[in-house]
C-alpha cells in the first residue's frame, strides 16, 4: 500500500527517475531561453502558485528547486510583473523547511479575517500544501506577508487529515457567503474536496466531487474554480467552472487538465445537467499542465497560466541552466456551442504592445506550392485561410540539420495539428508525437493565432476555443519558416506576422 502511494505520488509530481536526462544541454547557442515566457535564471521549476494581483503587481509564485535542475526541495519561488509578459523574478518567497512547500494560492485578505494584516494594510495570504519528507504526510499550511509578497511568516498547519495525497489548496473569498472556499484535492481518490473558512485559519468540511471521466488517470492535482461569464449566452449569464490537471491519461496518453462545468453555492459544486462521461481536455498538446488563475486580476478578467511541460518528460527536457518554462498567460471564457461548452483561452491583450516588424501577405494563392516567412524566432502570427482544395495547409519550421516542426491545417477533416514527430534532437521516448483538434463544423474562412517563442507554440483556433500548447526543440542554428498548401490549392486571405521584442526585464538578466 505505501509503495502503491509512493509510486503514485512519483507520477504525479514528476519526480521521475533521473536515469534518462541527458547531460545538462544547454539552451542551444543559438536558441536561447525564450524571449517573452517566463523561466527562472536558473533550476528547476513546476507548477505556478499563488496567483494574485496586488498594488499594480502581478504575483506569479512557482514550485521551485533552489538548489538544483532536477525536482526536489520545493520551495515558492517568486516573480512580479506589471504586464504579465514582463516579469522581474525576486528571491524565494517560502523556503522548504520542516516540511516542503507544494503547490497552493495566495489571496489578500482585504477585511483583515484573519487579523494578520497590520498598519491598516491587508496581509497577502499564501495557503499551501505542507510535505513532511519524513512521513510523506500533506497537510494544508497558511503563511503570510506584510511586505507585498517578498516574505512570509508561516502561521502553520490548518488542515490535516492524516493522508499523503491531500494537496495543493486553491483559496479565494466567496462573496455569496462571506466565506473563504478551498478547493483542494484527495489526489489518488481523484476527488476535489470543498472546505469554507471565516478567518483562513480555521476550515469547514463542506463536500467532494469526483467524476468517472477520470477512471484512467492516477489522479487529480492543483484544482481550480472560478466562475466564467457565458460569452454567447444570455446577459448576465454565467457558469462555475471546475478545472483539475492529471497526471497520465491525457489525450496523449501523458499529463493532462480537465474542465467541467457547473454551479457552485459556497458548499457544494454542482455538475451541469447531461455533462458528457469523457474528459474535457483543457488543451489538446501535451505542456499545458497545472493551470492556476489569478485572484484580483483588475477589469474583472479571469487569467490563468500552466507549466509548459509533460509530467512524461518534464524531467529530460533539454535545457540548461533553467529546467521550466511557463505558457503565455492566458484569458478565458466560456463559449456554448448546442448542447456542448468550450473553455476559449487567448493570450493576454498586453502581448501585442511587445509586436514589432511585421510580415504581411494579402490574398495569396499558394498552389502546390510554398511561401517563404521571416518571424523570428518569437512572433505572433494570425492567419486567414480559405478558399482551399489542398489536403494540407502547413507551416513549417526546419533547421540545418533537417528536424521540422509542423504546425497545420486539414481542410476535409477540419483538424488541426502540431506535428513535432520529426523535432530537435532525441532526449526522451514520449516526446515524438502528432496533437490534434478538431475544428467546429463549418466551410468559412479559418483563422489560426500562433504564438511562438523558441522552445515553444501555443495555437489558438475557434476564437481560443481550441488550444495546442507544445515544447518543440531543435539543433543548433536557426529556424527557417515557410507556409505551404500541400495537394491542392489554398489562398490566404490574411497573414500577420510579428516579431515580438523581447521585454527588458528578460534582455537584463
Ligand atoms: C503537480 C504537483 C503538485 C504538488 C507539486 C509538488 O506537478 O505534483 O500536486 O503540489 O507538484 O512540487
Amino acid at each position: 500500500m505505501r509503495f502503491l502511494a509512493m509510486l503514485a505520488f512519483l507520477g504525479g509530481s514528476a519526480l521521475v527517475p533521473v536515469a534518462t536526462v541527458p547531460a545538462q544541454a544547454a539552451w542551444p547557442q543559438a536558441d536561447p531561453r525564450p524571449g517573452f515566457h517566463f523561466a527562472p535564471q536558473r533550476n528547476w521549476m513546476n507548477d505556478p502558485n499563488g496567483l494574485v494581483y496586488y498594488e499594480g503587481e502581478y504575483h506569479l509564485f512557482f514550485q521551485y528547486n533552489p538548489h538544483g535542475d532536477r525536482w526536489g526541495h520545493m520551495s515558492w519561488g517568486h516573480a512580479v510583473s506589471r504586464d504579465l509578459i514582463s516579469w522581474k523574478e525576486l528571491p524565494v518567497a517560502i523556503p522548504e523547511s520542516d516540511v516542503m512547500a507544494f503547490s497552493g494560492s495566495a489571496v489578500i485578505d482585504w477585511k483583515n479575517t484573519s487579523g494578520f494584516g497590520t498598519g491598516g494594510k491587508p496581509a497577502m495570504v499564501a495557503i499551501y500544501t505542507g510535505f513532511d519528507p519524513k512521513t510523506r504526510n500533506q497537510s494544508q499550511y497558511v503563511a503570510y506577508s506584510n511586505d507585498r509578497g517578498r516574505t512570509f511568516t508561516r502561521f502553520g498547519k490548518v488542515i490535516d487529515i492524516g493522508s499523503t495525497e491531500f494537496r495543493d489548496p486553491k483559496v479565494f473569498w466567496h462573496e455569496p457567503t462571506r466565506r473563504w472556499v478551498m478547493v483542494v484535492v484527495r489526489a489518488t481518490d481523484k476527488a476535489a474536496s470543498f472546505y469554507s473558512s471565516p478567518n483562513l485559519r480555521e476550515w469547514t468540511h463542506e463536500s467532494d466531487f469526483s467524476h468517472p471521466s477520470s477512471s484512467r488517470s492516477i489522479n487529480w492535482e492543483c484544482p481550480e474554480l472560478f466562475e466564467l461569464p457565458v460569452r454567447n449566452g444570455a446577459r448576465g449569464e454565467k457558469r462555475w467552472v471546475l478545472s483539475v490537471s492529471q497526471g497520465d491519461g491525457g489525450p496523449d496518453g501523458g499529463s493532462a487538465g480537465q474542465w467541467f462545468v457547473g454551479a457552485f453555492d459556497g458548499h457544494r459544486f454542482k455538475l451541469e445537467p447531461n455533462w458528457p462521461d469523457t474528459p474535457r481536455w483543457t488543451d489538446a498538446g501535451a505542456d499545458f499542465y497545472a493551470a492556476q488563475s489569478w485572484n484580483e486580476a483588475p477589469d474583472g478578467r479571469r487569467l490563468w497560466i500552466g507549466w509548459a511541460t509533460n509530467l512524461r518528460y518534464a524531467s529530460a527536457i533539454p535545457t540548461y541552466p533553467a529546467r521550466g518554462l511557463m505558457s503565455v498567460p492566458r484569458a478565458l471564457a466560456l463559449q456554448r456551442e448546442g448542447q456542448d461548452w468550450h473553455l476559449a483561452q487567448m493570450p493576454v491583450r498586453e502581448i501585442e504592445r511587445y509586436r514589432t516588424k511585421v510580415q504581411r501577405l494579402v490574398d495569396v494563392k499558394l498552389d502546390n506550392a510554398s511561401r517563404a516567412l521571416d518571424p523570428g524566432d518569437s512572433f505572433d502570427m494570425t492567419v486567414t485561410i480559405e478558399d482551399t482544395d489542398a489536403e494540407r495547409i502547413t507551416f513549417t519550421a526546419s533547421d540545418a540539420q533537417g528536424y521540422q516542426t509542423v504546425v497545420g491545417y486539414t481542410p476535409a477533416t477540419r483538424e488541426i495539428f502540431v506535428d513535432r514527430t520529426r523535432s530537435g534532437p532525441h532526449f526522451h521516448d514520449a516526446f515524438a508525437a502528432r496533437h490534434v483538434v478538431t475544428l467546429p463544423q463549418g466551410n468559412g474562412p479559418v483563422t489560426l493565432r500562433l504564438l511562438v517563442d523558441r522552445s515553444i507554440l501555443e495555437l489558438f483556433a475557434a476564437d481560443g476555443t481550441r488550444t495546442i500548447t507544445d515544447r518543440f526543440f531543435r539543433a543548433d542554428g536557426p529556424l527557417r519558416w515557410e507556409v505551404s498548401a500541400e495537394g491542392g490549392s489554398a489562398t490566404i486571405r490574411s497573414l500577420d506576422v510579428w516579431r515580438l521584442a523581447q521585454p527588458d526585464s528578460i534582455k537584463s538578466r
